[in-house]
């Protein structure tokens, strides 16, 4: 019985948590690179990133924090996604991608 309950609290913690981050919010920091709306070519090496689609989107962050992708500068985005969380990663590809 305890178990079902912490197991339940453990989901609506992620609930919560998924539904409190704000898309905008965390892409103030990856502007300067990315543009207002993700429409520029980061340091002339990133793909359109409001171009890419959702799914895409998500990989390639989830890659950079684990090193499987990426090209010649990914050691920048490294440093700017290895303290996102998955739910931040999902409202940030919410925000920019359509
Ligand atoms: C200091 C500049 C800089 C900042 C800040 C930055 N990026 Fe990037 N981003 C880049 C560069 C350069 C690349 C291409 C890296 C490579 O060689 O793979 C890139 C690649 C990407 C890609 C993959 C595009 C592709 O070409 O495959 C995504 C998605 C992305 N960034 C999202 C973000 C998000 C979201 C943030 C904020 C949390 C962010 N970036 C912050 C410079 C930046």
């Amino acid at each position: 019985m305890k178990k079902i309950v912490l197991t339940g609290l453990v989901v609506l913690g992620l609930f919560v948590s998924a539904h409190a981050e704000d898309g905008a919010a965390l892409y103030k920091k990856c502007a300067g690179c990315h543009g207002p709306s993700g429409e520029k070519a980061a340091l002339g090496a990133s793909k359109i990133i409001k171009d890419m689609s959702h799914a895409d989107f998500v990989a390639a962050l989830n890659g950079y924090k684990d090193g499987s992708y990426g090209g010649a500068k990914k050691g920048i985005m490294k440093g700017q996604v290895t303290a996102l969380n998955e739910a931040q990663i999902e409202a940030l590809a919410t925000h920019i991608t359509k």
